[in-house]
């Protein structure tokens, strides 16, 4: 949907008026989902539709043998692990569209729609003299899906810039604007896994970007690869460059070999047990939450284990980041678990701390 049309069907109040939009749906069935999902996982939709306007979701809400099938929203497919085919519809989310909606003396509003790539809108908002969101370049995914895991990389997460979302509910039929506090963002985490998992569709995502900018340079290794290169005054897209550098040296490209980016949260302890586990193992790489807490890096405990690079048959351990999960080729998302499970086993037995799965299992 053109972002004209967009602004004129959610006026100030944020509602969407349907009646001003078309719908074109086109429903196809037994679709391959391989190139739609980052693991490059070959599971087949029963029935699946591209979404680009809010009449196409009222369309699917409104017709009796689509709202009654079970729901998969895919954005990018980057955080998701397809176990089996999926017997219900798939919604793919194409609207397009990103824009300046408002200003004020301390920020700027952009807005963009979900079908959006993340990384090309943050170098969009880079190109318009906007900075904010550089240490999330790169991140795979599209701006619907990057708030419900509240994705966050490099010293950074979306939560700090996120302004607000409209989303569909199918319990209602209704579109709605959602703020930051309705969102209930956490550590990989929003109510998007939760309460309105396949319930609500993100149609588009607004930021507020501070007009008073500061280089965020928290995460150490991303300060260490700025010093690396002699930038002491980094512009944003100085970092920007620079965590795309260290994304590129760290991470498989999805496009390469399929993969979803973490694959297990870093865990959080008690004190207590980070104490234990910190006299056993004083190499133990862990960082002190602001609750008292204490969160640790998974993946120092999953190459501890031996993990790193190895491989169950075409589902493997990254290399050069044990948290990331591969796809070797040809891998069913069933083979990903396998190994995942293992992997989950082993730290718990030696470490007595017990990983929980980042990316969504269907
Ligand atoms: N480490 C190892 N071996 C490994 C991997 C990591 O020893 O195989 C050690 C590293 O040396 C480092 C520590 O563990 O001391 C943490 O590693 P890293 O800096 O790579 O970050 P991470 O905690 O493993 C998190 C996010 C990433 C994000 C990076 C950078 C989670 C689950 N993952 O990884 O996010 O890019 O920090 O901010 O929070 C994603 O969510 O998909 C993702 C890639």
């Amino acid at each position: 949907m053109a972002w004209i049309l967009a602004e004129k069907i959610r006026p100030a109040g944020g509602r969407y008026n349907p009646a001003l939009m078309k719908t074109a749906l086109t429903r196809r069935h037994d679709v391959s989902l391989r190139e739609l999902n980052t693991f490059g996982i070959d599971a087949h939709a029963h029935t699946f539709v591209s979404v680009k306007t809010v009449a196409d979701l009222e369309a699917i809400a409104a017709d009796p043998q689509l709202s009654a099938l079970p729901r998969l929203i895919l954005g990018g497919g980057s955080n998701l692990l397809l176990t089996k085919d999926f017997s219900g519809l798939v919604l793919h989310m194409v609207n397009t569209g990103r824009m300046v909606v408002g200003e004020s003396e301390q920020q700027v509003i952009v807005r963009a729609e979900a079908g959006e790539n993340w990384h090309e809108f943050v170098q969009w908002t880079l190109a318009q003299g906007l900075p904010g969101l550089e240490n999330l370049s790169l991140i795979p995914g599209s701006v619907g899906a990057a708030p419900i895991q509240n994705i966050g990389a490099y010293g950074s997460e979306l939560a700090e810039f996120f302004h607000s979302l409209t989303l569909f509910d199918f319990a209602t039929r209704e579109t709605r604007v959602l703020s930051r506090e309705n969102c209930n963002f956490g550590y990989r985490d929003s109510i998007f896994k939760h309460a309105l998992r396949d319930r609500a569709v993100i149609i588009d995502v607004s930021f507020a970007l501070p007009r008073q900018w500061h280089p965020n340079l928290r995460y150490a290794e991303l300060a260490a690869e700025l010093a690396a290169h002699s930038v002491s005054d980094p512009t944003a897209q100085d970092i920007a460059d620079a965590v795309i550098a260290i994304r590129r040296r760290k991470l498989p490209d999805p496009a390469q070999i399929g993969n979803a980016g973490s694959f297990f949260k870093n865990p959080v302890v008690s004190q207590a047990q980070h104490a234990q586990l910190l006299a056993k193992y004083p190499q133990l790489v862990s960082y002190a939450q602001a609750d008292g807490s204490v969160k640790l890096a998974a993946g120092w405990m999953i190459d501890q284990c031996g993990w790193k690079g190895r491989s169950v048959g075409a589902a493997g351990v990254h290399d050069r980041q044990a948290l990331v999960l591969v796809n070797r080729g040809g891998a069913a998302g069933s083979d990903v678990l396998a190994l995942a499970t293992k992997i989950v086993e082993d730290v718990r037995t030696r470490f007595g701390v017990s990983l929980e799965t980042e990316p969504v299992i269907v």
